[in-house]
């Protein structure tokens, strides 16, 4: 990873957690990190929707930032059940994964939408964790850079900067199987969406944006990951819902 990039350590808890257990893991981050002098990595809690407040309070004033896991594209409306990226940084949201994979999977999203969301959550002043990823179907036809390529050229929000956008590329055949890409898989999808970002919003822009590794990360397997040159953090499902191994991957950056 590059110097000038602060890592993001994003968790996400998908839909895991009751409200007993915000006080537990939103509040036993915020200690660590209200009690870590000048953090090397920006740290992310994006737990399920009805706990965002609750999370909020529980993180105050220690630097931990919250995150929602989906918004709509619309700023409000007629949409029921859905929530607007306008109440999400309302709420105290920093920023909103779209097009997670289990999202494209589980409701369908096209890349279109996807990039509807995306740009919804930055009028909305929210930063946006953008998800792309192949599937092993995919990787096994060899089509793992096309796969990536097009789906970030599909859902890039206009409007996209190093500032206010994250790529997390999670291949889907990582994601909860414990099966981790090798850092070799890693750096070469990597460089290729850093190759795209440059070529899209210039060179400044694409040295500066942080791309996340998704998919298994675990304690055990983070500092593999994380010294990889184009690196620059990770976003976490199943070891996020442990305080201990959370931090310890906060610690391999
Ligand atoms: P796991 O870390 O559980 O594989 O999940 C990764 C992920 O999908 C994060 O968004």
């Amino acid at each position: 990873m590059a110097a000038k990039r602060k890592p993001l350590i994003a968790g996400n808890w998908k839909m895991n957690g009751l409200k007993k257990d915000v006080r537990a893991l939103a509040g036993g981050l915020a200690k660590r990190m209200a009690m870590t002098k000048r953090p090397a990595f920006e740290m992310l809690i994006c737990p399920p929707a009805p706990l965002l407040g609750f999370c909020v309070d529980a993180v105050k004033g220690s630097g931990v930032k919250i995150g929602a896991q989906d918004c709509h594209a619309a700023e409000h409306g007629a949409h029921t059940g859905d929530i607007s990226a306008p109440l999400l940084k309302n709420m105290g949201c920093g920023y909103v994964i779209v097009g997670h994979s289990e999202r494209r999977t589980d409701h369908s999203e096209t890349d279109k939408e996807v990039k509807a969301k995306a740009e919804a959550a930055l009028a909305a002043g929210l930063k946006v964790i953008l998800c792309i990823g192949e599937t092993l179907k995919e990787r096994k036809a060899g089509q793992t850079l096309n796969v990536n390529r097009r789906q970030l050229r599909g859902s890039l929000p206009t409007g996209a900067t190093a500032a206010n956008t994250v790529i997390a590329y999670e291949p889907v055949w990582a994601i909860g199987t414990g099966q981790v890409a090798t850092p070799a898989q890693t750096q070469q999808v990597h460089a290729a969406i850093r190759k795209l970002i440059k070529s899209k919003l210039g060179a400044n822009e694409g040295d500066k944006m942080r791309i996340l590794y998704g998919g298994s990360m675990k304690p055990g397997n983070a500092t593999e990951l994380m010294i990889l040159p184009d690196v620059d953090g990770g976003l976490i499902g199943g070891a996020s819902l442990s305080v201990a191994d959370f931090w310890a991957i906060a610690e391999a950056a």
